[in-house]
């Protein structure tokens, strides 16, 4: 017999227990997965069937959550880039943690709106925000936003930049009422996400002032500072001097103090791309590395790097919260504050940045935060440094390796060697090196040029690697790269 109620559609499960039993199982399987990731390749290939199978057409009838958890564990779970594994070290990805992850679930069974809405959910977000800001030495009252990535954390560090240091009302009349260039500089080790930050804003790439580097891959200050003068004169108008904390290529920090003096001479906003190197700040040892980044005005930084969290988690610090606010907030008759009930709050984080519905990536920041605590944190980023010390130590020692760029960080670039081999074979037998450590399922790093030269690069954002990992991937260089030398030659 059925009634009206029994009619009506939902998509919560029919029959919780069988669900509960679903779930468990899910949870079983990834924790055994996570636990054995060791005893899998680094990497593998998706083979061509399963690259097919996703052509399967549009499912009018469900096949049901067992069937679709089926399908993912088989076709989709072993075949990403690889990331979470002990011995991948490529670009600069994190790995994710299993608390991460099960804080996901948990914000995500709450799923609370992340606007604002002044309760809990929100606190955590104001709470993990102040403890960032004070982990970077911004003052209490600094404002920030929990963003999904790095790219666009220091997207907003510039839209800030161009709100407050344009000398117009950007905001009414856009960036045709500059009359004339508004200019961002920073170093051409500066990571890509300026250049397209920069078209987004409307600014173009012209804007872009790429200052060149000394021999540490750092920015050169007196080039930077001739630059400003330069364009002044030309009645161009500076408004953002970018420094990096960590660039892409080597790690490599530029001189903050200096950079925050000239940004405060030329009456620029200074902006620290801090993606990955700024966390150097939360270790005692390290912290002398990032010495000048709590002068920054913004400060863009990833938590799915350095702080091993789940993608997609990063944070924009903007030292003055009045400041931010102004460049963002607006509003409109269906999104008024009230005084009272579920709008009483109204919506902060809509007000900091770009989107409006946002999820609740703060709870898996705070947890972390509270779980591990700031020490272990900082005692794996230590650990990650030392590690690729030793394979710096490593690379040194062995007549076949070369250390392509200096190591001041977590990045090592290095190639496999031969006397003899000219740079154009060369880099093609270390392409065919790196081609051969992934698909061997041996270690995943990627690659860089630097002059010209190809060089295997390996970031540590790794809380999984070993000691044996760095031995692994040294013996396997070597070890393929005599092996194919006599393919190169000639
Ligand atoms: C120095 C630097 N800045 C910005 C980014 C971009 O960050 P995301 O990939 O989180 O957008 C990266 C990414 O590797 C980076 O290394």
């Amino acid at each position: 017999m059925s009634n009206r109620f029994d009619e009506r559609v939902t998509l919560d499960p029919q029959d919780w227990e069988e669900f509960r039993a679903l779930a468990h199982t899910m949870i079983d399987d990834t924790l055994d997965y996570l636990r054995d990731l060791r005893e899998r390749p680094a990497w593998q290939p998706m083979p061509q069937a399963v690259r097919n199978s996703f052509d399967e057409p549009l499912p009018q009838e469900g096949i049901g959550a067992g069937a679709a958890y089926g399908d993912f564990k088989e076709r989709v779970r072993p075949y990403t880039n690889g990331n979470i594994h002990p011995r991948f070290w490529g670009w600069v990805q994190g790995t994710g943690t299993p608390l991460g992850m099960m804080a996901e679930m948990l914000g995500a069974a709450i799923n609370p709106h992340m606007a604002g809405f002044d309760q809990a959910p929100a606190s955590v977000e104001h709470q993990v925000v102040r403890w960032i800001a004070e982990l970077m030495g911004f003052p209490k009252d600094a404002s920030g936003l929990m963003v999904t990535g790095g790219s666009l954390a220091n997207m907003i560090g510039l839209a800030m930049a161009r709100h407050v240091k344009s000398g117009f009302d950007v905001r009414q009349q856009g960036i045709a009422g500059a009359g004339r260039k508004l200019l961002v500089y920073g170093s051409v080790e500066t990571h890509n996400w300026v250049n397209k930050g920069l078209e987004f804003m409307g600014m173009g790439r012209d804007s872009f002032r790429a200052v060149p580097v000394n021999a540490d891959y750092q920015i050169d200050p007196s080039a930077l500072h001739g630059m400003l003068e330069r364009d002044k004169a030309e009645s161009h108008r500076p408004i953002c001097i970018i420094g990096t904390a960590g660039t892409v290529n080597t790690g490599a920090i530029d001189d903050l103090e200096t950079l925050a003096d000239i940004a405060q001479q030329h009456d620029t906003w200074f902006h620290v791309d801090g993606a990955f190197g700024a966390w150097a700040r939360i270790s005692s040892k390290l912290k002398p590395l990032v010495v000048g980044i709590e002068r920054a005005d913004s400060i863009g930084l990833d938590l799915h790097k350095w702080v091993y969290l789940p993608f997609d988690t990063a944070c924009v610090l903007v030292r003055d919260a009045a400041l931010h606010r102004a460049a963002f907030a607006s509003t409109a008759s269906y999104l008024a504050i009230s005084e009272r009930g579920v709008t009483a709050g109204g919506l902060p984080f809509a007000n900091l940045g770009i989107d409006l519905a946002r999820n609740f990536k703060a709870l898996k920041v705070w947890m972390h935060f509270k779980a591990h605590g700031i020490r272990q944190i900082a005692g794996v980023i230590e650990q990650n440094v030392e590690d690729i010390r030793y394979l710096v130590r490593r690379i040194n020692d062995a007549k076949e390796l070369e250390l392509l760029a200096p190591s001041p960080l977590n990045v090592a670039c290095f190639r496999y060697m031969r006397p003899g081999l000219a740079d154009d074979a060369l880099n093609r037998l270390n392409q065919e090196i790196l081609f051969q450590l992934q698909e061997q399922g041996i270690a995943v790093p990627s690659a860089t040029t630097f002059n010209g030269r190809f060089a295997i690069r390996v970031a540590n954002t790794n809380h999984r690697s070993r000691r044996e990992d760095f031995d692994m991937l040294v013996e396997a260089v070597i070890k393929l790269g005599s092996k194919l030398t006599a393919d190169f030659r000639g």
